[in-house]
């Protein structure tokens, strides 16, 4: 008779916590020593729909960079987490955090990208951080790269499309691997690397003046730099620390069929293609079949050198990290071109709801996108965003309550439970901005993430203070029981 232990529950060491990036919650942008960033460039949107992030032009960048001021880029100011990183990491210890994701940012180590030596202040401050974590027993995920880069690389040799752009990240990650080894455990590479369709955040390079075409070709080569330096980042770190492990990480979207029309199945199961290439070349170590077909028929060349396919194939990830907000829908009838013009939200989903800002909400996606992931490359996988945006209220009484993000987390947790008792092996959950931050897509304050509100609006008023959200008492709770009561009642925000 054959009987297999099923899982139950969330195993022992699963890394609770939550998730940030350097450019939305740091500020300190100019102090000691820092260059600027590509992400200090980016100005707020004026609407929501509107993704600011990818539209820059050489003008604008020459513009920005004599902007002494963060009056028009939220982005430097974040949320100051620079002078408030003992507060901040005390309250997330307060919640029982396991793991704190958290980005380097690449311009405090190396102001110009490229210098000889690294700033002696800028990784410092980072010691200081982890010090502070481990005070604390948590244990810190750092992404070295999330949707920055030294902006006078992209001055200097346009970002990513330069090949010498490998040469200076690999200076900058064997920095960090020495200077961090045995203090950082896990580390990721590029935060969401399929971003890079979209253009400037994911590829340093400007390119609004280019065809959709030549765009396509910039992007994909881009993209291609970034394959090569990670891959050698891997290798580096398993040199310099082989009890670390390195990652890659994902913006993860699950397409579903409009109709069980064949064609709109195909359609999705190639969207669904055209999402997990990028895992399919970390992990497995090659550019897939179908991609190989995709690029032929979109005149899209890759310049290699003679040795990267042996460098992919020789230094895959350790386990793949990914974000996931929503899931979306496609039919026969979509341009896929638009695959490689950023980011589509599709079509809509008539089952489910969305958020303020249009994203459909799908916790069932979750578990089916982990199974899929699963079975497709049977490594461990960790889900290192998840969470809802939304404008928080804080009532008269000085107290949120955040019972929508209860709600949005608890589904979502639900199913990644469920996908473990399905066999799939799960490292961990850090939610998204569990301190509210600045938005990536839209440099907005008003739409918040986090546990913990931040007292300051969209034009950079307010006191900064820190507030507990009802959501702050809930996911406490849910941790200290690892994961498996996710219904208690909710205790109210006291301060
Ligand atoms: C992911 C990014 O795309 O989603 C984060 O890795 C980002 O940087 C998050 O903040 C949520 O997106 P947004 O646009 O709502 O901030």
């Amino acid at each position: 008779m054959y009987s297999k232990q099923i899982p139950t529950g969330f195993p022992k060491n699963f890394l609770w916590g939550g998730a940030t990036a350097a450019n939305q919650l740091e500020g300190g942008w100019n102090v000691d020593g820092k260059g600027l960033t590509t992400a200090e460039v980016v100005k707020k949107a004026e609407t929501r729909e509107d993704f600011s992030m990818n539209q820059v032009t050489t003008e604008s960048i020459a513009q920005a960079a004599a902007d002494p001021t963060d009056n028009a880029y939220p982005k430097r100011r974040g949320v100051d987490f620079y002078h408030h990183y003992q507060e901040d990491i005390a309250m997330l210890a307060e919640m029982g955090f396991k793991a704190f994701r958290l980005s380097i940012a690449w311009a405090r180590i190396f102001p110009n990208g490229d210098d000889a030596t690294p700033n002696e202040a800028g990784l410092a401050f980072y010691d200081k951080v982890f010090a502070e974590c481990h005070k604390y027993g948590i244990e810190p995920v750092v992404t070295i790269s999330h949707y920055e880069m030294p902006l006078a690389l992209t001055q200097k040799q346009n970002g990513w499309a330069s090949r010498q752009t490998i040469t200076a990240f690999l200076r900058y990650t064997e920095t960090l691997f020495k200077r961090y080894k045995g203090v950082v455990k896990y580390w990721m590479t590029f935060n969401e690397i399929n971003a890079i369709t979209g253009g400037f955040t994911g590829t340093g390079a400007v390119d609004a003046d280019l065809s959709l075409n030549e765009k396509a070709q910039l992007r994909f080569q881009a993209l291609h730099h970034q394959f090569v330096a990670s891959a050698k980042a891997v290798a580096q770190c398993h040199a310099i620390d082989p009890n670390a492990k390195i990652g890659c990480m994902l913006a993860r979207m699950q397409t579903y069929p409009q109709t069980p029309n064949p064609e709109d199945v195909r359609a999705a199961q190639l969207s669904d293609q055209l999402n997990l290439f990028y895992t399919d070349v970390q992990a497995r170590g090659e550019y897939p079949e179908y991609m190989n077909r995709y690029f032929q028929e979109n005149h899209i060349t890759l310049q290699m050198d003679p040795n990267d396919e042996k460098v992919l194939r020789e230094n895959p990830v350790d386990y793949i990290s990914f974000s996931y907000y929503m899931s979306t829908v496609t039919n026969a009838d979509q341009d896929v071109e638009h695959f490689h013009d950023g980011f589509v939200f599709g079509e809509k989903n008539p089952y489910l709801q969305t958020s303020a800002w249009g994203w459909q909400i799908d916790p069932v996606g979750l578990r089916i996108s982990l199974n899929d992931m699963w079975d497709r490359y049977r490594i461990p996988l960790f889900v290192v965003e998840n969470g809802l945006g939304a404008e928080d209220k804080v009532t008269s009484d000085g107290k949120i309550h955040d019972d929508y993000r209860i709600d949005y987390l608890r589904a979502h947790i639900a199913q990644m439970r469920e996908a473990i008792e399905d066999g799939v092996q799960l490292m961990g959950y850090t939610t998204w901005g569990p301190i509210d931050l600045i938005s990536a897509s839209t440099s907005e304050m008003s739409k918040r993430y986090g546990f913990i509100y931040v007292d300051q609006d969209d034009a950079g008023n307010g006191s900064l203070r820190r507030l507990r959200k009802d959501s702050f008492y809930w996911y406490k709770h849910v941790i200290a029981t690892n994961g498996a009561e996710l219904d208690a009642p909710v205790a109210t925000a006291k301060d």
